[in-house]
């Protein structure tokens, strides 16, 4: 019997049995490839034919206390690890080629052996040699951290049970080669069997294991998101080109909040915490202009303010431009058709750009008020009232709802030097920490009051 062919996505790990130009499942494009997938093994006996053995069951009352945690001592990234590394614990560090990974983790590593943690760092990507080089550079070459450079799982695992390190950092997991799987490094199979062997070795020993993924736009290699079920904790490294800022971001946490950030800044000795976020972000800044408003947000447990900056310029386009950056583009669409459905204020015929300043990607529907100030002015040619933070959800029928964790967002604004607010009424009252306050209760308000007309 001919064996039948199976496909999978390497971005999102989606099998099919035929090809396709685009995954059905994720919607990439050029991801689908043949392959053979990990359970191509004998499938076909039935698991009922053999009887199991009864496994132990317990009540959820528990006198064991949560385990004890370390911290690196780097606060950015003992944060977004929900307070320090818990032992036994998987983690995916997920990041665009070149972004700082190795960099990260070597501090890390370095970190956390000093702390005490027997520390591990096996590289698939490079030599030793460069390994060394990069640790010298970033003033890092005394650390008790074990250095090693291979991509054979099998003698991994075996140096890891010989070791039994506390922490072992796999640099990368696309790069490791498990030899009872039949495909290519890099594909599906083998990053999914490579990260279950390790995750399987973390919760069987207690060591902690750290794996790098790249983010990838080749069909063949795998994407980190084929292993983010398999983890305890995901954390994406994000940043711009261009930019020094770099942003750690616990996208699933077994172990503490998501959405928690931490910011660094690339420099020539490594990555430097940043501890003031808001005053980065905003130091880019200039004079009050036309498009520019300062949003008042919260990332995970923590108040960022960043500027939003939109220019709206008449489109020589049938189809006028919508380019965002930083924001999702389907909530921009949607902050558009309320505008002009409940303000008759119309972006037809007008090319959109809006971008959030320093690279800082925000998904808060808090944002959207401070997007629609930014249209606003950018479309009237009329900067808003100097030193004036945004922030507000903003509702179908145009209606302003109150953002969680005003005061905290007051807080930081008034901590940067800002005099005045703008937010949607209603919610608790709260202390205006020394800012002028306004507050409106639906966007027509708002744009009367910003922008005097409505
Ligand atoms: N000598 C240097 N001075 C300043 N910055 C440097 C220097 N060498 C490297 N960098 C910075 O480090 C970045 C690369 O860091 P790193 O190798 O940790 O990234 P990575 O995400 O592990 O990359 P890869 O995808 O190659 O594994 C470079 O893009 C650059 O910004
Ligand atoms: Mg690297
Ligand atoms: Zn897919």
């Amino acid at each position: 019997m001919a064996k039948s062919k199976t496909f999978i996505c390497s971005a999102c790990g989606a099998t099919s049995t035929k090809w396709s130009g685009r995954c059905e499942a994720c919607g990439e494009w050029n991801t689908i490839h043949e392959e053979t997938p990990l359970s191509a093994g004998p499938a076909s006996k039935s698991l009922g034919a053999k009887r199991g053995s009864s496994i132990p069951l317990t009540s959820l009352a528990t006198e064991e206390t949560p385990p004890p945690r370390t911290h690196s001592g780097i606060e950015e990234l003992d944060r977004v690890l929900g307070g320090g590394l818990v032992p036994a614990s998987a983690i995916l560090v997920g990041g665009d080629p070149g972004i700082g990974k190795s960099t990260l983790l070597l501090q890390a590593a370095a970190r956390f052996a000093e702390s005490g943690l027997k520390t591990l760092y096996i590289s698939g990507e490079e030599a030793s040699a460069q390994v060394r080089m990069r640790a010298q550079r970033l003033g890092l070459a005394q650390a008790p951290v074990q250095l090693g450079a291979e991509t054979n799982l099998r003698d991994i695992l075996t140096t890891l049970e010989a070791e039994r390190p506390q922490l072992a950092i796999i640099d990368s997991i696309q790069t490791m080669w498990a030899d009872n799987v039949d495909s290519a490094p890099g594909s599906v199979s083998q990053v999914r069997a490579a990260a279950h062997e390790l995750t399987a070795f973390a919760k069987r020993r207690g060591t902690s294991v750290i794996l790098v993924g790249h983010v990838t736009k080749e069909g063949q290699i795998a994407g980190p998101r084929v292993v983010e079920h398999m983890v305890d904790t995901v954390l994406y490294f994000e940043g711009e080109r261009g930019h020094q800022f770099r942003i750690l971001r616990a996208v699933k946490n077994r172990f503490g909040p998501a959405d928690e950030i931490g910011v660094f800044e690339m420099t020539g000795s490594g990555l430097s915490e940043v501890i003031n976020p808001s005053a980065l972000f905003l130091s880019e800044r200039g004079e009050p202009s036309p498009g520019s408003v300062v949003f008042a947000g919260i990332e995970g447990t923590r108040p960022v303010l960043v500027e939003v900056q939109a220019l709206v310029a008449p489109s020589p386009h049938s189809q006028p431009r919508r380019t965002v950056v930083g924001w999702d583009g389907g909530r921009l669409a949607m902050i558009l058709a309320v505008l002009e459905a409940r303000c008759g204020i119309p972006f037809a015929g007008l090319d959109v750009y809006l971008n959030v300043a320093g690279g800082l990607k925000i998904s808060e529907p808090a944002a959207d008020l401070a997007v629609a100030a930014a249209l606003l002015s950018a479309r009237e040619d009329a900067a808003l009232p100097a030193e004036t933070v945004v922030f507000g959800e903003i509702s179908l029928s145009g209606a302003l709802r109150p953002a969680p964790q005003t005061e905290n967002r007051l807080k930081e604004a008034q901590k940067l030097g800002f005099t005045a607010a703008i937010a949607p009424a209603g919610g608790k009252s709260v202390t205006d920490g020394g800012l002028s306050l306004t507050r409106a209760t639906d966007l027509t308000g708002f744009v009367g009051e910003v922008f005097g007309a409505g």
